[in-house]
């Protein structure tokens, strides 16, 4: 009763004090007057800002054709125009099991889910759905989100900020959601250098074995197209006790004999030789030594290879039910509608039974790369499917994207700051089982003439060999692609 009181006469003090503080506060503005008037002034000037740094974006409007791949027409519905910057990397946006999938769905559960997972959204699409993913990645369990950029930063941001005083190593090309999460985690990061291996065990030592370490990196990346040494990382993940965190994004659909990623690429034999078995998922062993095994998160994405929208995580049962539980961005959003992860679901099981569309996507960018590279033209190279054609001038790089796009009906986004460092500005080419040899010598002549009209250095004019030899051995190996045809 006594504090009772007390507390009463501290909240009439607390009154009394704040009402004499605004007394003797100058008169202002009204603070919604303020924000009206200053509001589209304020987004004007951090858009000039953009505009005079060169990296502010623009948006074409392109209507990829489904019956057409890989077609699209502008606002016109008639000037049509191929695309060869999508991430439908094998054009399974329009593959007819996946349109019959989502169809079927669509008519017998409606247009949207309903609620978020945990009211009325949790159906038997998503719970499929999950269980196939888990069987891809050899995990006792998945967790489907949203996007990949909801998964990676619930998942790091979750993690995180409930591991006690956790450290999280990020490499310093890693996508911004996984850079976002980190950051939502507020757990301390320590960047170490683009697939440096000598780096990231520096730094891993550094950090005394108490604390909780995780390792957080992609397979391929996406603006270069590089590919992590994924085992070795492992191997240092190991040693120092960490907890690694990989994202499959670019990877899943294209690499592997089921299209599991880089992670399964890697022992590619040996998931050939058992994948047909593993799909009914082997039970947990301590003796399994294959890298996807050893990677302990693996997130990817249903919007690219398998063509949908939606992304994910791959773990331990336990890990993902503390996602579940805890994570804010997959408790707090509805769930993807059931066409869409009946979509996934069929693009995925498709992929894993045909690998058909990755060999051929393989086969278009080795042919392309080489005829690139033949004709002097600066591309990065690298060992997977992602063409990035060297500009290193913002302006220049939406120009030429300009150029092609009115002058010859091609569709090539470039990629300027911040998604790449300045000076380093590119085209991002990704080719397709349907961008056939008629449709590369199109780009290849239409490129010709915009590095001649723009002037654009070919490799001879650039001195960093290293970011253009050409002996790189690509991830799917000739002896790969020979035996899965
Ligand atoms: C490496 C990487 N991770 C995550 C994402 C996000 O995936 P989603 O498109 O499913 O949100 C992207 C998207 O481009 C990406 O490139």
């Amino acid at each position: 009763m006594e504090s009772l009181r007390g507390a009463r006469s501290n909240v009439q003090q607390f009154r009394h004090l704040k009402l004499n503080l605004i007394n003797t506060l100058p008169p202002s503005r009204p603070i919604s007057r303020f924000q009206r008037d200053h509001l589209d002034q304020f987004c004007q000037d951090e858009l000039e800002k953009k505009h005079r740094d060169k990296s502010y974006r623009y948006f074409n409007n392109i209507n990829r054709l489904a019956g057409d791949f890989p077609r699209a027409h502008l606002s016109d519905s008639r000037h049509q125009v191929t695309v060869w910057c999508s991430n439908d990397y094998l054009g399974m946006s329009r593959n007819p099991h996946v349109l019959r999938a989502m169809d079927e769905a669509l008519t017998t559960y409606g247009a949207g889910a309903g609620g978020t997972r945990n009211i009325s959204g949790h159906n038997r699409h998503a719970i499929l759905l999950e269980q196939c993913l888990a069987d891809l990645h050899n995990k006792p369990g998945a967790l489907v989100f949203s996007s990949c950029y909801v998964a990676n930063d619930a998942t790091l941001s979750t993690l995180g900020s409930r591991l006690p005083d956790c450290v999280i190593f990020s490499d310093s090309m890693n996508h911004a959601s996984m850079i976002q999460g980190i950051r939502h985690s507020r757990a301390e990061k320590i960047i170490f250098k683009h697939n440096d291996l000598v780096d990231l065990e520096s730094k891993l030592a550094s950090v005394g074995p108490p604390r909780p370490k995780i390792i957080a990196f992609e397979s391929v990346y996406s603006m270069s197209g590089s590919v992590a040494p994924v085992d070795a990382i492992c191997t240092l993940a190991e040693k120092y006790g960490a907890i690694t965190f990989l994202d499959e994004v670019h990877a899943v659909g294209m690499y592997g004999p089921s299209g599991a990623g880089i992670a399964e690429h890697l022992d590619f034999d040996w998931h050939r030789r058992t994948r047909p078995k593993a799909l009914a998922r082997p039970p947990e062993s301590p003796h399994v030594v294959d890298v996807m095994s050893r990677v302990d998160i693996i997130s990817g994405t249903l919007g690219k290879a398998f063509g949908g929208a939606g992304g994910y995580i791959a773990a331990s049962a336990k890990v993902v039910d503390f996602i579940r539980s805890l994570a804010p961005g997959f408790i707090f959003t509805t769930s993807l509608p059931p066409s869409v992860m009946a979509g996934a679901h069929a693009a995925i099981e498709y992929q894993k039974a045909n690998p058909g569309d990755r060999l051929l996507q393989q086969v278009h960018t080795r042919a392309l790369k080489m005829e690139l590279v033949a004709h002097g033209l600066p591309v990065i190279s690298n060992p997977s499917h992602i063409i990035p054609l060297f500009v290193g001038d913002a302006e220049k790089a939406k120009q030429a994207s300009d150029l092609l796009l009115w002058d010859h009906n091609i569709y090539v986004q470039c990629i300027n700051y911040p998604t790449v460092p300045r000076g380093t500005e590119r085209l991002r080419i990704t080719p397709t089982p349907g961008h056939t040899e008629e449709l590369q010598m199109k780009l290849l002549k239409a490129l010709e003439s915009v590095w001649i009209k723009l002037g654009l250095q070919r490799i001879s004019d650039l001195s960093e060999e290293e970011l253009f030899r050409q002996d790189v051995q690509p991830v799917w190996t000739d002896e790969q692609l020979s035996s899965c045809r």
